[in-house]
């Protein structure tokens, strides 16, 4: 698809959103036109069976002055028009509605703020009520943070298979690579370790996964980061395959104090684990769930996806169904997203849905069986245009997850592809670094890539 906007910013925005209303229906021919003029906006597209054309006054009463708003509103009018769709999460085409919702706070009343995004945001009313409630949640959570809160990512880009679904760079777990890829990230945990006179608030090793390498090298990490970084709330490793999963491995963790794992089926059907490639079935997941119950692990959470092999819903209570008999601490429910890099964007793979319902079930099984949701984030690409909601138990929130998905506290990425943010001193502003994205380079160019790094975390606010 091709979406033309002459003389339009935003351009990415424009396209997503388009996108998401026409995805049943588009093909790689298809060209979406938009123009602005004398106050009327117009939408054509072409290369369909039939070509479509229809416009709109642009109505300029309802706006605080944000003009990307109102193109991707008017975006919004024609489709909705044109498809009979409704969105949940309306002109939103980016990732953090709850961090876009917390800023307005500062500005905004109670009542503007729900106006604004009922009218302008064209949020659903489901969608405003559920991301205040978790907003408010979030703040009773995290009322005793410091000021100086930070937490260390650590990412371990190994895996012996590849999902239909996934992007992630992953490599085989080969003994050499490992080897030298543990002997690099230890180098990089100790180098910026020394940089930090306090504790991280979280700490959290994911990938990727972690426990795709041998016990004795992810051990030999752990001892590093718990040497370095000392005592952290809260501590998780990534687990998510069940057949990664053995009693060696859970002791180890439990004994290093890692007191958060995550187990995750993604879905308890096993004709849709075989669609997508997992390597295991629904009862390996809950044999090795009953296996880690047994090492007392603070929390565990499972990950489910909605949209995996086109489910229904009846398929999806199933799984909801084997979720309330393990009863995990935590359960993050994801909407599928066809993500540039995985076998279902490469194939051209068409997702089909019935999304709403499913999302309707999902939610009100979290509700009647103790789960309320905690953290919510979006992705590029998402089915129905949902959204991806962490469930927790009474008490078990995950803090990294709340802090990494707002934005809240600094966070030291290490490791492959592993992103730090840090506040700077000067501009206040959010800086991003990016670690390298391939192994060799990442192994083989240590004091290249370290310094700028650095540099940051010296310029960062608190230093
Ligand atoms: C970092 S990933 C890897 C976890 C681990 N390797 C596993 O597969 O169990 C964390 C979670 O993101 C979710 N996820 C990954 N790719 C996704 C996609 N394309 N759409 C929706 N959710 C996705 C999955 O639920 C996955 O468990
Ligand atoms: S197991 Fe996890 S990391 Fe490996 S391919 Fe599947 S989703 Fe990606």
């Amino acid at each position: 698809m091709k979406v033309n906007t002459e003389g339009f910013i935003w351009k990415l925005d424009y396209f997503e959103l388009s996108r998401v209303f026409l995805y049943e229906e588009l093909n790689s021919e298809t060209t979406v036109n938009y123009s602005l003029s004398n106050d009327i906006f117009s939408l054509e597209i072409l290369g369909d069976d039939r070509n479509y054309f229809d416009e709109i006054v642009i109505d300029k009463s309802i706006f605080s002055n944000n003009f990307k708003n109102q193109i991707k509103h008017h975006i919004y009018q024609l489709l909705s028009k044109k498809t009979g769709k409704e969105l949940p999460w309306g002109i939103l085409t980016g990732i953090r509605p709850l961090k876009l919702i917390r800023n307005m706070m500062k500005d905004y009343s109670h009542d503007e703020l729900i106006e604004l995004l009922k009218n302008e945001y064209l949020f659903s009313y489901d969608s405003i009520v559920l991301a205040i409630d978790i907003i408010n949640r979030q703040i009773d959570v995290l009322k005793n943070l410091n000021d100086d809160t930070y937490s260390v990512y650590i990412d371990i880009p190994f895996c012996p298979s590849k999902c239909n679904y996934c992007s992630y760079k992953t490599y085989m777990p080969n003994d050499e690579l490992v080897s030298a890829y543990v002997d690099t990230l230890i180098m990089e945990i100790e180098h910026f370790g020394r940089l930090y006179k306090t504790y991280p608030e979280t700490i959290y090793i994911g990938g990727g996964t972690p426990s795709a390498i041998p016990v004795f090298q992810l051990e030999k990490i752990i001892d590093s980061v718990n040497r370095v970084f000392g005592k952290s709330k809260e501590f998780t490793v990534e687990i998510g395959r069940p057949d990664t999963i053995n009693r060696e491995l859970l002791q180890m963790l439990k004994s290093k104090s890692v007191d958060r794992i995550s187990i995750n089926p993604q879905s308890f059907n096993d004709k849709t684990l075989k669609a997508i490639g997992r390597q295991h079935s629904a009862s390996d997941i809950i044999e090795k769930y009953n296996l880690a119950l047994e090492y007392e692990f603070d929390s565990i959470n499972m990950d489910l996806i909605i949209g995996l092999n086109d489910e229904s819903e009846e398929d999806v209570l199933y799984s909801l169904k084997e979720i309330k008999e393990l009863s995990p601490d935590n359960l993050t429910v994801h909407s599928l997203a066809i993500k540039k890099g995985s076998a279902l964007e490469e194939n051209n793979s068409k997702v089909y849905v019935d999304y709403d319902k499913i999302d309707k079930v999902t939610k009100k099984f979290a509700l009647s069986n103790g789960y309320y949701p905690y953290y919510l984030y979006r992705q590029k690409r998402i089915v129905g245009n949902g959204e991806n909601i962490g469930y927790c138990k009474s008490g078990k929130e995950s803090i990294y997850n709340i802090l990494m998905m707002e934005d809240i506290g600094d966070v030291l990425g290490l490791g492959l592809s592993s992103i730090s943010k840090f506040i700077d001193r000067d501009t206040k502003e959010l800086v991003r670094h990016f670690n390298p994205k391939d192994i060799k380079y990442y192994i083989d160019n240590f004091s290249i890539y370290v310094d700028s790094k650095e540099e940051l975390i010296k310029n960062k606010d608190g230093n």
